[in-house]
């Protein structure tokens, strides 16, 4: 394991029951916490007919599952096999007490997206939301991807979106150029020990990568973020919070070929 992987782990240790907490927070009095999957037909990654592809029956693979939400909701959409793979347990803890929740078969296992801890051609669907931003060596963790997956599998493949990320949340201006150097680090609270580590990839360097681990790319995903303002035109837009504009995410939905 790097030193960056080891300083996320450390960090997503800290942070683990603050972050979730922050997801909850809405559900906290009354409702059931949200588990969301990108294989809802009607869900934040839909688009067109082919995508998402049926889950119904499959065995699906989260790659940096966090608190389990998407493989709680891959489970619940009729996936027949779930494993979520994360690097910190504090996150695997708050998984594994998600699913008891809801009552689905879901395993949930320790491991670096970089080396994951599951046989090849093991899975019909592979998915990652949120978590490749955070992996010094993005090829490494996309050939993983390929490797678990059966031929013919899918991938879906989400990061935080590279043109939201050049914007600093303090200031709402440009903070960085789109082509610098990836990695940041970011404190995330004064009194944690460890920073976030981050690398910011262009759409294209994403791209690319899904394409030389053997993956055809046949859609890419802007989704509408909730409550956002990326339809705002005019005066609107011009007084609009920045980031808001912008989309929060990136996806691109990948296949294998079939041989
Ligand atoms: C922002 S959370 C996203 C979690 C979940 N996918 C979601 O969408 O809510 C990022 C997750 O990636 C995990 N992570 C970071 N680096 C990782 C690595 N190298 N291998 C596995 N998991 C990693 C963190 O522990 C954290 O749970």
């Amino acid at each position: 394991m790097t030193d960056d992987h080891r300083e996320n782990r450390r960090l997503w240790n800290e942070w683990s029951d603050a972050f979730q907490a922050l997801w909850n927070a809405d559900t906290d009095e009354s409702g059931v916490p949200p588990a969301p999957t990108p294989f809802d037909p009607d869900g934040h990654a839909a688009t067109g007919s082919a995508f998402p592809p049926p889950v119904a029956g499959a065995a699906v693979v989260e790659l940096g599952c966090g608190g389990g939400q998407g493989s709680v909701g891959t489970a619940l959409a009729g996936a027949d096999r779930v494993v979520g793979v994360d690097i910190a347990e504090a996150q695997l803890r708050h998984a594994r007490r998600l699913r008891d929740y809801y009552g689905v078969d879901a395993r949930f296992l320790q491991g670096d997206v970089t080396d994951v801890p599951l046989a090849d051609d093991a899975f019909d669907a592979a998915f990652s939301e949120a978590a490749f931003q955070l992996v010094a060596d993005l090829d490494a963790a996309v050939r993983e991807a390929r490797r678990v997956l059966r031929p013919g599998g899918a991938f879906y493949l989400s990061v935080m979106h590279p043109f939201r990320e050049l914007i600093d949340p303090e200031t709402g201006t440009i903070g960085r150029g789109y082509h610098a150097p990836p990695r940041r680090e970011i404190e995330i609270d004064e009194s944690y020990d460890a920073d976030l580590v981050a690398f910011d990839r262009s759409v294209s360097e994403l791209h690319r990568a899904l394409a030389d681990a053997g993956f055809d790319v046949e859609r890419v995903v802007e989704p509408e973020p909730d409550g956002g303002e990326t339809t705002s035109e005019g005066d609107a837009a011009a007084t609009a919070e920045p980031r808001a504009l912008l989309p929060d995410t990136l996806g691109f939905w990948a296949r294998l070929d079939a041989r």
